[in-house]
C-alpha cells in the first residue's frame, strides 16, 4: 500500500518520526508541508499520514491551512501523528472539526512525546542532551505501537482529556494565540555573537528572516517554530530579551536537512 506522510518541523522531532514511520511502512512518499501551497500537490496514495508538532495545545497555523486546503480521496486512510512534549492538547479534536468540515474522519491519531523546543526562559528549556536519548527511546517505542494499529487500518485515537478541552484550554484562546502569532516575532533580537553566518536565514521554514546589513531581519511571517532560536551556532538570538542557553537540534537530525 503506498502511503503519503506530510509533515512540518522547527527543529527535527516531526522529521525524525515521519521518516521513521515511512521506514516502517514502505513505500512511502514524505513531503515537507512548507515547500507546497495549498493543493498543488495531489497524492494518489490509498494512505495519508500528517506529522507535526503540537503548539500551544492545538495545531500549528501552517499545518492547519494545509490540511484546510487539501483535496482528500473518500477512500483513503488518514493518520496523524503528534510530536509534543507532554501529549495532551485539542489537536486531535482540531483534526476531527476540519475533517468533518471536508465528509471525512481522521481514522487514527496519536501524541508522541519527544524533547521539547519550546524557550520560555527560565522555566521551560529544552532538555539536556542525555535525557534527549531517553526520550527519543521512550518515543520510537510508543511510535511503534501506534504504527501497528495503522497497519492493520483501525480506528483509533490517544485521549484528550474533557478538562483540558473545555476549561483549561478553550478554542478561543488557542484562537486569540494564533491571532498574535505573525508578529510574535518581534520578540526576538540578536546580541553581538552574531556572526552573520545566516543559518537562521536558511533553517526558517516559511522564509520569514532575511537579512538586512548583513544582520537578521524578521518580517513578520513567523510560525513561532523557534528553529532560529535553538539553532543558531553562537545562540545569539534572545526570545523577550533573554539569552538561550541550549538550543534543540533533534540529535538524529542533520542541521542540513532542515535547511531551505
Ligand atoms: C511554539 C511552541 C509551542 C509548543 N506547545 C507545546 C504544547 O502545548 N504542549 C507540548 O506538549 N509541547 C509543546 N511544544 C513542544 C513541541 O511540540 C515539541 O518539542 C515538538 O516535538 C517539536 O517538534 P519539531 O522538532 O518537529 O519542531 C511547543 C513548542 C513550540 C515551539
Ligand atoms: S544563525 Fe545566529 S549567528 Fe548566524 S546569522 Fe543568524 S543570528 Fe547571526
Ligand atoms: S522566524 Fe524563527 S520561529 Fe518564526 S517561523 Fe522562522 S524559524 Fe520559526
Amino acid at each position: 500500500m503506498k502511503t503519503t506522510i506530510y509533515y512540518f518541523t522547527g527543529t527535527g522531532n516531526s522529521l525524525q518520526i515521519a521518516e521513521e514511520t515511512g521506514r516502517m511502512l514502505g513505500n512511502t512518499e514524505i513531503v515537507a508541508i512548507n515547500k507546497l501551497s495549498g493543493t498543488d500537490h495531489v497524492s494518489l496514495s490509498e494512505r495519508i499520514g500528517f506529522v507535526f508538532p503540537l503548539y500551544y495545545f492545538g495545531l500549528p497555523g501552517i499545518v492547519e491551512r494545509f490540511i484546510q486546503n487539501l483535496d482528500l480521496d473518500n477512500s483513503t486512510y488518514i493518520f496523524s501523528l503528534i510530536t509534543c512534549e507532554f501529549g495532551n492538547g485539542k489537536a486531535i479534536r482540531q483534526l476531527d472539526n476540519i475533517m468533518s468540515g471536508k465528509n471525512r474522519n481522521m481514522d487514527s491519531a496519536f501524541y508522541i512525546p519527544m524533547p521539547n523546543n519550546y524557550h520560555s526562559p527560565p522555566f521551560m528549556l529544552p532538555p539536556m542532551p542525555r535525557k534527549q536519548g531517553e526520550i527519543i527511546n521512550r518515543a520510537i517505542k510508543k511510535l511503534y505501537k501506534s504504527i501497528q494499529i495503522i497497519q492493520r487500518g483501525e480506528q483509533k485515537k490517544s485521549h484528550e482529556s474533557w478538562l483540558f478541552n473545555t476549561i483549561l484550554l478553550s478554542e478561543r484562546n488557542h484562537n486569540l494565540w494564533k491571532k498574535k502569532l505573525p508578529l510574535i516575532d518581534k520578540r526576538y533580537s540578536f546580541t553581538e555573537a552574531c556572526t552573520s553566518c545566516g543559518i537562521c536565514t536558511k533553517v526558517c521554514p516559511v522564509d520569514n528572516i532575511c537579512f538586512s546589513e548583513n544582520r537578521p531581519e524578521w518580517n513578520g511571517n513567523c510560525e513561532m517554530c523557534m528553529a532560529c532560536l535553538n539553532l543558531c551556532p553562537e545562540k545569539a538570538i534572545q526570545y523577550m530579551g533573554n539569552n538561550i542557553k541550549r538550543g534543540y537540534l533533534n540529535p538524529n537530525i542533520k542541521l542540513k536537512a532542515l535547511m531551505n
